[in-house]
Formats: structure tokens, C-alpha cells, sequence
């Protein structure tokens, strides 16, 4: 029987079945997952009213989406929260709903089984009982702190009184998500079967409804007031080694809300509501918003074309090549790889298995089956097999040259060719080929599996069918494709190289490395351009440079010349502008210098004046693209929201004004590009 009230909801519908309990199955209208947007959220208010009037035995809560339960909030209403006015009422409302789904007076089960996060998790946790599959799909989590907030539907005041506090708040502070048996060992959820089981779990707790199980004693003890200001305290300490108070406020806040008001779950509840409230109207908030909603627009440019291919040649077993190679494997493709020195081949195998492990930890099977996909292929068999080749030889337009002459013929007719070429113009490799149109750039950064930007080069003579493979391959990779133009330095190295060099401009006039990359971080950047340099490698950092300084008149510092003509290469050769010591650069703690501000101001006029360079160059083809390829090609503090975002915020006359006091003092290479005026 279907409960009457149901037939006027779009995304929930109700069965009673013979035992009187009521299944509530969720599948959004429209949408291909279940989110707790704010229509989903208003037709349970109605149903859990309905039911409080003729309650039922039990109630399960289940989804009808495949391999997934809620996704959590729809964040595209968060775009909204420019003032507390907006924000609070909303989540004041969602905190009712959960309130009402709590104090329903039948046991209330949430069945899982798939994505269940965020919002999804809170809702979970307002039911007496959590059931989930124990299966790969299924993963349960509290990520709101990725997007500057923490939990607001409850989840804070109600994962501690599940779990204790150290689980929760190390699930809410990391925002990883868990896999069911895992969500089971720390007590966020009551039980983890096998998916034929799972409804049966369901329908038992339903029923029989037992007592639930408190924290461990230790765990409860950890809530005592006397013991909170100190634990907090290490959370706090915890917490600023990756995040800082005035970039990432979430982290805090929240630590604040579990020391404050542990011991009364009510007011806790209420004054998560306030804090959520406050921190979703934080610029770090909204920044970090647009970066989501950025990055789910680079996941779409990939969907235009349908390009699955069965085979991946790669051509280079070295640094890029090998991890390109295992990459893709790791992603279920079969590749093969080619290299002209069978000793690369055997780095590159050495390298897999351990990226292999990294990734499946002991689970032998999948191991041995990306083992599997992945071939060595000394003489290029794989060639005629491809349906996309990626190469990643020698910087080298000859050589690269060479070899397309030499695998073109053996090609399938409609293969794609696609360089890892980090600075050669396509129009400059694709002379050599028959069917010029076939190559694309497939621009990955290193380390390829931790770096999630691939930047898809469009040169003049590219088929807009093989951009759009590519950026399908891209996607179906699991990285975020970027269309560029065929430009010196494409986007992110263009972007990146001006910074760079007036890191090492700065060096070469006495100010210690240690301070300019603490100006970076301080500004937000994951690592200070000085050790980033070292890490490229300076033999690498200085060939793009040359090239890029050729097409943009940009002068190379002679003291990079210098430590690369004496093999100074940075960590790889044990020294650069640092010294290592087993891969870590040996730092002078004590290294001082009098306008620091100046530093950083140098450092990030540059970044952004290029920036504006290429929007005005129309390198890729929105301002939004742009801040999307900084963010996720270089790391630029996500917090801001990407430079050119950056620039509007912080204020365009004020910075153009900086840049011209810095002109005045270092010459024409911060005079503003012409589009900064239009921004
Ligand atoms: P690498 O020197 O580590 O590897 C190149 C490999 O290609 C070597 O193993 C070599 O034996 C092989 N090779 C050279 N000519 C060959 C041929 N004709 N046939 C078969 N194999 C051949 O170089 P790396 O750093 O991996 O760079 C490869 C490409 O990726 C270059 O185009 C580079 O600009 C680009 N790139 C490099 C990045 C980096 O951080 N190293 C980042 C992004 C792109």
C-alpha cells in the first residue's frame, strides 16, 4: 500500500509492508544521485508529519539510485549565503527536519548502501539505526570541512554521541569518507553486511529495535569537561600543520563547538546551526564553493564525445611516461609502453608495482590485475593496437619528429596522437605527420598521480574530434581536463613561470630562500616556489624558462644558468638552491628579512599580471577556466578562488597601484597587462 501523501512527492515514495513498517525510498527526480536539496528535504518533512500521526511499526530509509544512498547537501543552494540572513534560516530548517526524523516515536533505520555523505550521513545519523553494504561502492563520510564548513544538519553534536569524540571529529576534520566496515569499527554505524543481507539487517532492527551501544568508557571519558580544553588543544596543533586559523576557519570552529559544548547535545546542536550559519557566508567558504563547482565544470567538458578507448600505447618509460603509463592501467585501461632503453622499461615496471600497492594497499587481486594490464613493449608492437598513443620522449621537436614519422604508418586510421610535450608548439611537431589534425597535446604535471589537472592542447591544425577524445580520455582518467590553446607554455607553466623566476630573482639579490617560500605559503601556496623549483629540477625549470623567455621577452636570472652549469639540480642532485638530506630540503629556521610583504607582493603580482595575460591572449576561454587551470595545475590557494577571481576580490585599483609602486622600483616586467583595467 503507498502512503497517500506520497503520490504528490517528486523524489520520495512510501510502502507499508506486512510488518507495518514504512520504507521511504529516495530517488531524486531528475538527477542521477540523491542529494538533500532543499524540495527533497521539504516532501520528508511532509511524510515523517504523516507519519507521526499514524505511526507505523518502523520506519527504513533506502535509496533508488544504483551504488548510491545521498550525496549530501545540493550545494548549489549555498551560492545564496552572502549574508547569515540567508544562511541560518536554511540551515535552521534542515536542523527541524532532522529534529523531527530524531523524535519520530518508531524505531527509524537508514539502510545504505552506495555514496553516503555529508547531508546524507547527518540524516542517517538523526535514525536510531545505520545498516550499510559491505561492498566497494559503499562509503560514508562527513566532508563539509573540503567545502570551509563542518557538518550543520547535526552531524557534529550526533557522530560524538555515536562514536565518541576522537572518531568523529578526526572523520569531520579530514572529511575522508570510509568504507562500511570501517564506519562499523569505529561506531558510526551499527552494522556492515553483505548486500544480499542488507535489507534483512534492515528489517531486524526495525523490529526488534535492541539498545543501542554507547561509545567506548575512554571515548566518553575524552567528552569529560575537565579533559576537553586540552585534547582541543592537540586537535588545534594537529589542525595548523596543514591549515591555517585566517585561511581555513571551518577546522577551528568546529574544535571551538565540541570544546564548548560537549557535555549538552541540544545546545550544540543549536549552536552548530549558528557556527555552519557564519562560516558558509565565509569568503574561504565561497571560494572554496566555486572551486567544487569549477572543478565538476572541467569533469563536463569531458562529456561532449563518448571515447572509451580499449588500448593505450605509451611512447617514453621515463618520469612522465612510466607514471602515465601505470596511471592509466591503475584506471582499468590496457597499456602497453615502449622505450628505446629496456633499463627504463624496468624502472618504469619497478615504479608501477609500488604506485599499485599505494593504491590497492593488500588487496593482491587488484594488484596483480593492473600488473596485468600493463605491458612492457621494447619494440612498439602496441602501436598498430592503440586507438590513443601518448608520447612522452626527450623534450626534443627532432626527435619527436622522428619517431612520428617512423609509428605513423603502423597507426589505426583514426588513432589519436597525443604529446606530453611540456613547451613545444604542436604546429611544430605536427609538420611531420600525415594526418596533422590526429595530434593533440595531452599535457599531464608531475607527479601525474597526485596532480589532478591535464591540460588538453589545441594546436591550429587539431581535429575538433580528436580535442574532444581527448578530453573525454582525460575525464574517463579520472583527471580534469583543461582546453588550451598552442601557446608558448600553455596555461599553468605561462602562469607559473614569471613567479618562478622572480623566486629566484629574488635569491640571486641575498633574500634568503626560506623567506620567499614563506611568503608563498603564507599566501596559500602548497609549497614555496624556491622548493618547487628544486623539486622540478632546475635543469627542467631552466629549459622552459628559455623557451618561454624566447616568446615572452622574459629575461632568465643568471643565477639559474649558474646552478644548473654546475649540476646544482635541486632535490634530484642532493642540492639546488637548498641542500637535502634524504629527499628533505635542509632549511635555516632562523632566516630573516626586512620587508616580507614585498617579497610576497612580487611574488603574486606576477602570477596575477600573467594571469591576465593569457585571459587577454585568450588561452583557454573564460576568466573562470583560467582560475580553474591555476588551482588544480599549480595548487594556487584554493581559498581565493583562483587569481583572477583573486584580483576582483581583493581589488583591482589597489593591486594595479602596487604593481605600479613596484615598477617604479623593478622595471617594466610588472607593468599591468592591458586586460587588467577590463576585469
Ligand atoms: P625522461 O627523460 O625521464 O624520459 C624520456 C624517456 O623517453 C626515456 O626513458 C627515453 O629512453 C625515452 N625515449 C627517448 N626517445 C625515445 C624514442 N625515440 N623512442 C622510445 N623511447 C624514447 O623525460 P620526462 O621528464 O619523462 O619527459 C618526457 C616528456 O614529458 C617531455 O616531453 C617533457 O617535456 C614532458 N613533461 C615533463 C614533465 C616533468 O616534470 N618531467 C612535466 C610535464 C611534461
Amino acid at each position: 500500500m503507498s502512503m497517500e501523501s506520497t503520490s504528490t512527492c517528486a523524489h520520495w515514495k512510501v510502502d507499508f509492508d506486512e510488518h507495518n513498517i514504512a520504507w521511504l525510498h529516495l530517488d531524486m527526480a531528475d538527477s542521477k544521485v540523491n542529494l538533500l536539496a532543499s524540495t527533497v528535504l521539504e516532501e520528508l518533512r511532509g511524510i515523517l508529519d504523516e507519519l507521526a500521526k499514524d505511526l507505523p511499526q518502523a520506519a527504513i530509509i533506502y535509496s533508488g539510485k544504483k551504488g548510491s544512498f545521498i550525496f549530501g547537501a545540493d550545494i548549489n543552494e549555498f551560492l545564496e549565503f552572502d549574508d547569515i540572513s540567508k544562511s541560518l534560516p536554511f540551515i535552521s530548517r534542515g536542523h527541524e527536519i532532522m529534529d523531527k526524523l530524531e523524535s519520530l516515536a518508531c524505531p527509524t533505520v537508514s539502510m545504505i548502501n552506495g555514496m553516503c555523505l555529508g547531508g546524507g550521513m547527518e540524516l542517517s545519523l538523526a535514525c536510531d539505526y545505520i545498516v550499510a553494504a559491505d561492498n566497494s561502492s559503499t562509503r560514508l563520510g562527513l566532508p563539509e570541512i573540503k567545502l570551509g564548513i563542518h557538518p550543520g544538519y547535526g552531524g557534529t553534536a550526533r557522530s560524538i554521541q555515536r562514536c565518541g569524540p576522537l572518531p568523529a571529529m578526526d572523520i569531520m576534520l579530514t572529511g575522508r569518507a570510509l568504507p562500511a566496515r570501517s564506519a562499523k569499527k569505529i561506531g558510526l554505524i551499527d552494522e556492515c553486511v553483505p548486500d544480499r543481507q542488507l535489507k534483512q539487517a534492515a528489517i531486524s532492527f526495525a523490529l526488534q529495535a535492541p539498545k543501542r551501544k554507547s561509545p567506548p568508557f575512554v571515548q566518553r571519558l575524552l567528552n569529560n569537561r575537565i579533559l576537553r580544553p586540552f585534547i582541543a588543544q592537540q586537535m588545534r596543533k594537529q589542525v595548523s600543520r596543514k591549515a591555517r586559523q585566517a585561511h581555513y576557519p571551518a577546522p577551528y570552529s568546529l574544535i571551538n563547538l565540541w570544546q564548548r559544548h560537549a557535555d549538552n547535545p541540544k545546545r550544540m546542536l543549536r549552536e552548530e546551526a549558528i557556527a555552519v550559519a557564519n562560516l558558509a557566508t565565509t569568503d574561504t567558504a565561497r571560494n572554496l564553493l566555486r572551486v567544487f563547482l569549477l572543478q565538476d565544470k572541467l569533469k563536463n567538458l569531458g562529456k561532449q564525445v563518448a571515447f572509451k578507448p580499449s588500448h593505450v600505447h605509451v611512447i617514453g618509460g621515463g618520469i612522465m611516461g612510466g607514471d602515465i603509463a601505470s596511471w592509466c592501467a591503475i584506471q582499468g585501461y590496457t597499456v602497453t609502453v615502449q622505450d628505446q632503453d629496456p633499463s627504463r622499461l624496468a624502472q618504469t615496471f619497478k615504479r608501477a608495482q609500488s604506485s599499485f600497492k599505494k593504491k590497492y594497499k593488500r588487496d593482491r587481486r587488484a594488484i596483480t590485475a593492473a600488473g596485468d594490464r600493463l605491458m612492457p613493449d621494447h619494440k612498439g608492437y602496441g602501436v598498430s593496437h592503440a586507438d590513443i598513443i601518448i608520447e612522452a620522449i626527450f623534450e626534443d621537436a627532432d626527435v619527436k619528429r622522428t619517431l612520428y614519422q617512423d609509428i605513423e604508418p603502423r597507426m589505426k586510421p583514426d588513432a589519436i596522437l597525443a604529446t606530453n610535450t611540456s613547451s613545444i608548439k604542436l604546429e611544430d611537431l605536427s609538420s611531420s605527420l600525415n594526418k596533422p589534425g590526429r595530434l593533440v597535446g595531452l599535457h599531464f604535471f608531475n607527479p601525474v598521480a597526485m596532480m589532478p589537472l591535464v591540460e588538453i592542447i589545441r594546436g591550429n591544425e587539431t581535429d575538433e574530434d580528436v580535442v574532444q577524445k581527448a578530453l573525454a580520455f582525460g575525464r574517463s582518467i579520472s583527471k580534469l581536463p583543461l582546453p588550451v590553446k598552442s601557446s608558448p607554455g600553455f596555461l599553468v607553466n605561462r602562469i607559473l613561470m614569471p613567479y618562478l623566476l622572480e623566486a629566484v630573482t629574488m635569491v640571486g639579490e641575498g633574500v634568503p630562500p626560506e623567506v620567499i617560500d614563506k611568503a608563498a605559503t603564507d599566501f596559500g601556496m602548497p609549497m614555496g616556489p624556491i622548493e618547487l623549483a628544486d623539486t622540478v629540477g632546475l635543469d627542467i625549470c631552466k629549459s622552459v624558462a628559455e623557451i618561454l623567455s624566447a616568446a615572452l621577452d622574459m629575461p632568465l636570472p643568471e643565477n639559474l644558468n649558474a646552478m644548473a652549469a654546475a649540476n646544482k639540480l635541486g632535490k634530484k642532485s642532493g642540492e639546488g638552491f637548498y641542500k637535502y638530506t634524504k629527499g628533505k630540503a635542509q632549511k635555516n629556521k632562523a632566516a630573516r628579512f626586512a620587508d616580507v610583504q614585498k617579497v610576497q607582493d612580487r611574488l603574486v603580482m606576477r602570477l596575477l599580471n600573467e594571469a591576465t595575460a593569457c585571459l587577454r591572449e585568450e588561452i583557454v576561454e573564460s576568466d573562470e577556466l583560467i582560475d580553474a587551470g591555476v588551482i588544480f595545475g599549480t595548487g594556487f590557494a584554493p581559498f581565493r578562488g583562483g587569481p583572477i577571481h583573486y584580483i576582483r576580490e581583493a581589488g583591482k585599483q589597489e593591486l594595479a597601484e602596487r604593481m605600479n609602486e613596484l615598477r617604479q622600483e623593478y622595471g617594466d616586467r610588472f607593468e599591468s597587462d592591458t586586460a587588467w583595467a577590463g576585469l
